[in-house]
């Protein structure tokens, strides 16, 4: 068994399923300790026990990233749980809607934008300021920001990369590195639904695109922005 991540204490958001379970299972077997969320504490009970069946466990807690106050109580049981932190992957997100950015319902345009774009300032204005200097923050971002057709979506990715941008400058001096991963196509239900004519076989399963998110969280820093192919074709060719 590896320990590369002993001792650290990790926040995973969107941990039930997807890519989100994925690092959240290999961060725990690399000897993380673990808070993960979901919208509810049941939606994480497959995984908490996956992670039980390997000799850790995890913190499960269900907060919804819409509700500002429930994202309050989320952090204070974290940091309460954890002891501190060092680490924060931003994970959760909604799709919501693929389509021209005028057509999206409003109701989702407030969702989508409420997850991932109030969300993280929320979460991240409760936990930074108590989380260890030479930590790091990844933000899960999609090559989908800014682009045509992709609605709600897009425009909050765009300002996901905007809000890693800006917090990488600012957190410099505490040596926390800030980093917005794209993970590229995985095999998860978000990306079945974006791509509904897609054979999910030729999509990479979220297990095969932990690395990235591992080599971070450990303590490198490859930089403001990370393409997991482009990542996975380059270590992986220099490893064999
Ligand atoms: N899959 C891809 O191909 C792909 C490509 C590029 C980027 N990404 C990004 O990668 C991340 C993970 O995506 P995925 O494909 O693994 O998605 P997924 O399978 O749909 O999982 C989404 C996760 O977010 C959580 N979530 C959704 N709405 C929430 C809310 N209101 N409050 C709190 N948590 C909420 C879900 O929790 P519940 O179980 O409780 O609903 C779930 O854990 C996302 O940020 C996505 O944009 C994915």
């Amino acid at each position: 068994m590896t320990t590369r991540l002993a001792g650290r204490r990790i926040l995973i958001t969107g941990a039930s399923r997807g890519l989100g379970a994925a690092v959240a299972a290999s961060f725990a077997a690399e000897g993380a300790h673990l808070a993960l969320t979901a919208t509810t504490r049941d939606h994480l009970a497959p995984v908490i026990r996956d992670i039980g069946e390997t000799g850790r466990e995890a913190l499960a807690l269900g907060v919804d990233l819409r509700d500002p106050t429930a994202i309050a109580a989320a952090a204070r049981e974290t940091l309460a749980g954890l002891g501190g932190l060092d680490v924060i992957v931003v994970n959760a997100g909604l799709l919501g809607y693929r389509g021209p950015l005028l057509d999206c319902p409003p109701g989702v345009w407030d969702d989508v934008l409420a997850v991932t774009v109030d969300g993280t300032f929320h979460l991240l204005r409760a936990l930074v300021p108590e989380m260890e200097d030479g930590g790091a923050i990844i933000l899960v971002t999609s090559g989908a920001a800014g682009r045509p057709d992709w609605g709600a979506y897009g425009v909050s990715r765009a300002a996901l990369n905007a809000q890693a941008a800006m917090l990488r400058a600012e957190l410099e001096d505490r040596d926390i590195r800030v980093v917005a991963v794209n993970p590229g196509p995985a095999r998860t239900q978000m990306r079945a639904d974006a791509y509904p004519d897609e054979d999910p076989q030729t999509v990479p399963e979220p297990a095969e695109l932990t690395g990235a998110f591992l080599a971070i969280a450990a303590g490198g820093d490859p930089g403001p922005f990370v393409e997991i192919p482009e990542w996975r074709a380059r270590t992986e060719s220099s490893a064999s």
